[in-house]
Formats: C-alpha cells, structure tokens, sequence
C-alpha cells in the first residue's frame, strides 16, 4: 500500500486524515486511496484511544476531485458486465457505509473543490465545514458523463436536503458554491481557510454525533420520500422533465438517477445503496457512458497530445499576439487572449474601427463585474493589454498573427503582404477564414510554411474548439506553434488538412441540407425539427439554416461550382430548396427577416406559414426515429468520407470537433464514435436501406464498406488493441 492518506492522533485522541495522492496535482479515488482509507476507517474504529477523525485534504484548494474516470473510459470496451460494473460501486459504498456507522464520528474539512466521489465521501461523513473561498466547489457531476454517483450520492443527498433540491443536483450535475452548498444544507458550516481544521477540531471536541440522521428512530427525507413527494405531484414531474428533455433515451443517466431516488428513499439506506450499485452498473456497462466520457473528459481534456502535436519541437509561448480586422472575430479572439495574459495589439483599417473591438471586450467584462466574477482592477489591468490601432507598425514583435478580416481573397492578402512587411521572421501567421482554402491564401505569404488556419467559433469567448487548418506548405514547427497557442488559450484544438469546407462546415451542412431535402420530399417541417432535436441536436436543421442564412450557403455553393470542385465536394442536396429561398421566395435566413421560420420581434419564432404552399406536406408522413438517424448518419457518412480523404487523421479529432462545434449529439461521443457504437457493419448496412429510400447519397464508399467487411472500428477498443 502506498502512503495516500497523512494520520495524526492529537493528544486528546482525535485523528487527521490528510489526504495526498502522490504525483498527481489533484486528489483522485484511486483504488490505493480507497484501500487505505478503509484499513484507517477500521483503525479509528476499534481504537479505544481515537476518539474521531477529521478527513480532509493535502493538497491546495482541493479536496477531492472524484473517480479517476479513465479507470472507467476502457471499461465497456473490455467488456465489462452490469454486475461487475455494480461491484466496483458496491464496494466504495460498503466501505463509506462502515464509515458512517462504525461508531466514531467524522468531520469532513473540505479545503476547495469536492466533487463526484470527492463529495460522495463527505456526505457519509458526520460533518462538514466547506472553506468559504470564491474556488471552492461542491457536486455530483456524474450525470454529464452518462454515470450517476455510485458511492452513495443519489441517497445521501436527497436523504439530507429533501429531493425536491437534490433532483436538479444529480439531473444536471451542477455545481454550487459554498454560500449556496451552505443554504442547501449540503455542509453545516463555512471558515475562513486558515480556521477550517480549527473548527473541524472544535465539533468533535464539542459533542459529536456518530450518527447519521437517516440511522436515526423515526427519521423522514425532508419533504417527503419517493411516493409522498411523487403524490404531492412536485419533484418527480419536473424531475421526469429534467430527465428525459426531447431527447428520449438517448441519455439514460438521468432516468437511472431518477429510478435511484425515487426506489432508493422510500426503503432503507442499506437497500438504497444497492439499488445505486445496480443502476450504476448498468450505466458503466453501456456505450454512452463510454462515448461521453472518452470525448468529453478524457480527449477534449488531453487534446493537445491527441491533436497529433508533431514530436521533436519545444514548446512555445505567444508574448504578444497581433489581430487583422476588430470585427465581430477579431474582437472575440482579443478578449480571451488578453484574457490569459498575452499582449494584444489589435488592427483594422481605422482606429476607431480597432477602438470598437477592445469595447467588445471591455462589454463583456463589464458583464463578469456585475456577476461579481472579476474585479474593478482586473478589467483594467486586461483591457490595458489589447492596443487598438490601424498602424502596422505596432506589430512588430509579434509572435503570432491571427488574420480575421472580411471573407475576400484580395483583402486577405493586401493585409497579409502589409502585415510580414513589419512582423519578426519567425511569427506565425494564421487566417481565421471560413471557407477559402489556406494553401491558396498562403500564396501571399513570402513564407507559407509559417502559414496556417486557425478557425475560431462564434461567440469565441464561449466556443471551445479551434480547427487547426493545415495547407501544402505549412510546416511541422507552424503546426505545433498554433496547437501552443489554441492550449495557451484553453481552447481545444483539432486538426483538418486543407480541403473545401474544413471538415466542422463540410459535416454540419449535410446537416442542413438534409432537412431541406426531407422538406421537399414532403416531410412536415415541424416534424423535421422535431427529428433533430430528438437526435440530441440543440437546434432542428431548418432554424439552424435560418442562422446561418440561405444567402450565406448560396454563395457557398456558387463558389464551389465557379472553383468546378469535384461533385463530392459540393453540397447538393438542398441546392434546389436554397436557391428557391433565397431567390424566388426572398426568405433568405433570420438576418434577412425571415426564413423558414418568421421572427415577430417580442415573441418566439414560428415556421413561415407560407412554407406549406411552398412545400405541401404529403398524407403519408416518415417515421420520426428514422428521419433521426437519417440526420445522424448522413453527417457520419460524410465525416468518414473526411477521414478516407485524410482531412481529419484523427477518429478524437472528427469527435470533438462534431461534439464542440457542430453540436452533433453528445450521446454518440462523436460522429465516427457513433459508427463504432452501430457498429461499422451495422452502420453500412443502415447506411444501404437509407440510399435504397432517399438515394445514393447515403451509400457507403468501398473503403467504409472494407472496413465494415474488416470489422474494423475507428477507435481501437481493449480488445482490438
Ligand atoms: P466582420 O465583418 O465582423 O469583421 C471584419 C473586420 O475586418 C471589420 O472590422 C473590418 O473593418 C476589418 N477589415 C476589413 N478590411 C480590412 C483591412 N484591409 N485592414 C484592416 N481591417 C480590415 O467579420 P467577422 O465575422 O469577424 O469575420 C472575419 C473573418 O472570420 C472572415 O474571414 C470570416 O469568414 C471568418 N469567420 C467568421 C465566423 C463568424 O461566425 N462570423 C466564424 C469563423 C470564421
């Protein structure tokens, strides 16, 4: 056993339990901590001379961040059964359960964030005094990776703070902070750091209570258990809301937490734990949890080693950051770096257009103030970071130059040429263009293997993903240089090889178009909309259009056929529908005052009543679930297609990128992880009957179907290696 927990007996018999999981920056539940915490729990126990503990943690800030969720990533992939799964969560509530019942009582002093398991171990505890820091956290986030807490949560807590407060909780995963965790009652007390193990001390030299209030005669849950509560109609209606949203069964976390609570509270704690156990071996049996966990946790969290950074080149830092055109891109990129610190100098083609950009930031921080999230002199100290000006010659010194000015070939390049003109021989330059191919636009640069895309999302502040476009020329050195600067942004990085559309623009518009096609072919359009958003979509296909505006995917695929691009390269399929749009029926998106939806200012918008002239409904209307995973393969399909072509040469990379920012379901754990989850032969086959039905845009190519003959999976499993 290694030495994960510190213990010191005080003279008068109270233990300290400090826990320190070697050579990692956070506590996690390893299964060594888990161990030695039971073999302390038995020794308090049957000490005579231990009177109780505290628990609480060695590291700064934090007290425990939960399950090492990467000991769980690989499970399903090995094949692990439901009640092997149960067992791994049987075990850590047998030991919390020994814990909270051995005799001798417990205080946890939660020194910062405690989360998951991390929380689920001071539950069991007899006490709790949370630090009153601005970092400090406390929650039950399994939800948002297809788990529920395992070790107790979905018991303890609504056993504590009624489950009218404790549904949204274990629901959403949220988080909350210690004025709140304290008004829940979710801890009893709050101090200043430097008081925590003083107070902690003080309630156990009081007199404590070994007892937990559910192990006590005639205890009730607050507010009613399960049944009452689901007769005074309150917490399981809205919980069953919270649960199930339009997205059905995709996500079965909630409905598991939701059987746990409601099953759970009404019997005793013993048997409510093991009801946890058996929904949470169900859960980490199952491929969401899986999916979820291996691209929201695991690859968005290393996506800087799995973005392929190539080997042998040192790291790098930007210092001083330049930014061509202040616009609505420009602006965004200026706030979040000046927001990590770097020097910002930001150009446009008049100052006062500049000025407008570093306002933008200066709105959004203003924003953070009145939220109480920053201070007077923070947003003084960021702000003096971004120069506005229309004179080239403040760039000089710059490491990286991130171009965002308007979407035009000769504009682009005139700033290009005039920014080189006075930039270091070593910076980088990159273009934030959505659409134009970079090895073309690196043809104005004097040194196109130190040219590279960088796609930034809208809004910047609050998109995570970058795709990183790399052209003919772009040398390894430029990549690792920009997949630096995306991590020293904190944003996730993924790379694309040059090639029409990138890979996020080319996939979401298969997308659109679908919907558009099944428009014309009759399908009613609420029920198009209704099909994406049951797929997990945040928005049907027809509003997302409307966003993006028919005008906009008009010129797309007028530059497409002036460039000839090969047909695979064109988006076709709700070409008719667009031009009509845009050109016949003038209803060219939301910008333009309407779509296919109307926009009545003050209220929510509605489809266009003059669609069903345009597109009659026919009598015979598809099956939802079908027309679901028409949207959710034919984007599958096409990011293949991406990876047959080496676009993405990643299966992490087309996942996040799908994931963060397409909004492609988060179930799925990404568009080829949703082939794998099919099955690629399964995949291929579904795939077949969709092109026998709506055409051959849905037949897989050779290389699909090879695979599928191969069983090969995009991402290799335990078993296949
Ligand atoms: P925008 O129109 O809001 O801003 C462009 C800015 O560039 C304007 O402030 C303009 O004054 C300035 N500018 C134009 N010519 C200039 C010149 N010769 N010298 C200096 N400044 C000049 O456009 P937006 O939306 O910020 O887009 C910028 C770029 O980012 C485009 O290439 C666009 O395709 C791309 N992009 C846009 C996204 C979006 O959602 N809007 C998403 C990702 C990329």
């Amino acid at each position: 056993m290694t030495n994960t927990i510190r213990f010191e007996l005080s003279d008068d018999g109270i233990a300290l339990l400090s826990i320190d999981v070697p050579d990692r920056p956070m506590n996690v539940l390893t299964p060594d901590l888990q161990a030695e915490l039971a073999a302390l729990v038995e020794r308090v126990a049957s000490s005579d001379s231990i009177k109780g503990a505290i628990l609480t943690s060695g590291k700064v800030g934090g007290f425990v961040a939960g399950a090492d969720l990467k000991d769980f990533v690989g499970a399903y992939d090995r094949g692990i059964t439901a009640a092997q799964a149960a067992a791994i969560s049987r075990d850590m509530s047998a030991s919390l359960r020994r814990l909270e019942s051995c005799g001798k009582p417990f205080v946890a002093a939660i020194n910062g964030l405690a989360l998951g398991g991390g929380l689920e171990l001071c539950l069991a505890c007899h006490y709790r005094v949370l630090v009153d820091d601005a970092k400090a956290v406390v929650g039950l986030p399994e939800v948002n990776v297809g788990l529920l807490p395992g070790a107790g949560g979905t018991q303890r807590l609504p056993r504590l703070i009624g489950i009218q407060a404790a549904l949204p909780l274990l629901l959403q995963g949220r988080s909350v902070k210690p004025a709140e965790a304290l008004k829940l009652g979710i801890v009893h007390e709050l101090a200043d750091a430097d008081q925590l193990i003083a107070r902690a001390y003080a309630w156990l030299r009081g007199t404590p209570s070994a007892e937990q209030p559910w192990d006590r005669k005639g205890y009730r849950v607050p507010g009613g258990a399960g049944p009452l509560a689901a007769h005074a109609g309150v917490s399981f209606t809205s919980g069953t809301a919270l649960a199930t949203g339009s997205t059905q069964g995709n996500y079965p976390a909630p409905l598991a937490i939701l059987s746990c609570v409601f099953e759970g509270t009404q019997l005793a704690m013993d048997v409510g734990l093991r009801i946890e156990s058996k929904y949470f071996g169900k859960l980490l049996s199952g491929p969401v949890a899986r999916n979820l966990m291996r691209t929201l946790f695991v690859n968005k969290g290393a996506a800087e080693k799995l973005a392929s950074r190539p080997s042998g080149i040192p790291k790098s830092r930007v210092g001083k950051l330049g930014i061509l055109g202040a616009g609505m891109m420009g602006a965004g990129i200026a706030h979040v770096a000046a927001q990590v610190g770097m020097q910002v100098v930001l150009l446009d083609s008049t100052l006062e257009l500049a000025q407008k950009g570093r306002d933008y930031s200066a709105r959004l921080l203003a924003r953070e103030l009145k939220k109480g999230r920053t201070t007077g002199e923070r947003i003084e100290a960021q702000l003096a970071r971004i120069k506005a000006t229309a004179d080239y010659a403040d760039l000089d010194a710059c490491d990286l130059v991130v171009e965002a000015v308007f979407e035009q070939r000769d504009i682009k390049a005139a700033v290009t040429a005039s920014a080189e003109a006075v930039l270091p021989a070593s910076a980088t330059f990159a273009s934030n263009t959505s659409t134009l191919p970079i090895t073309g636009l690196a043809k104005a640069s004097k040194r196109p293997q130190q040219f590279i895309g960088l796609h930034f999302f809208s809004p910047v502040e609050r998109m995570p993903l970058v795709e990183v476009i790399v052209g003919e020329q772009t040398s390894d050195e430029t990549i690792a240089k920009a997949l630096d600067f995306v991590g020293q942004l904190r944003k996730t990085p993924i790379i694309v090889h040059d090639s029409p559309g990138f890979f996020t623009s080319r996939v979401i518009m298969t997308y659109t178009h679908e919907g558009m096609r099944m428009l014309e072919d009759g399908v009613a359009p609420a029920l198009i909309e209704s099909a994406g958003r049951r797929a997990g979509f945040p928005v049907g296909p027809l509003a997302l259009s409307d966003e993006v505006t028919m005008a906009l995917m008009q010129s797309i695929i007028k530059q497409q056929e002036a460039d000839a691009l090969p047909e695979h390269h064109r988006s076709t399929t709700g070409r008719s529908v667009i031009f009509r749009m845009v050109d016949e029926l003038k209803r060219a998106g939301r910008r333009y005052g309407g779509g296919f939806y109307d926009y009545p200012e003050q209220e929510p918008k509605r489809l266009w009543s003059g669609l069903a002239a345009a597109y009659p409904t026919s009598a015979e209307q598809a099956d939802i679930d079908e027309l679901s995973r028409r949207f959710l393969s034919i984007m599958a399909l096409e990011s293949a297609r991406c990876f047959e072509e080496g676009v993405i040469t990643n299966p992490a990379d087309a996942d996040l990128g799908s994931v963060l920012g397409i909004g492609y379901p988060t179930w799925t754990g990404g568009v080829l992880s949703y082939i794998d989850t099919v099955g690629v032969a399964n995949f291929v086959e579904q795939c077949r009957r969709l092109a026998e039905r709506c055409g051959p845009r849905f037949l897989p190519s050779t290389w699909l179907q090879e695979r599928a003959r191969a069983a090969t999976n995009f991402h290799p499993t335990a078993s296949t290696g």
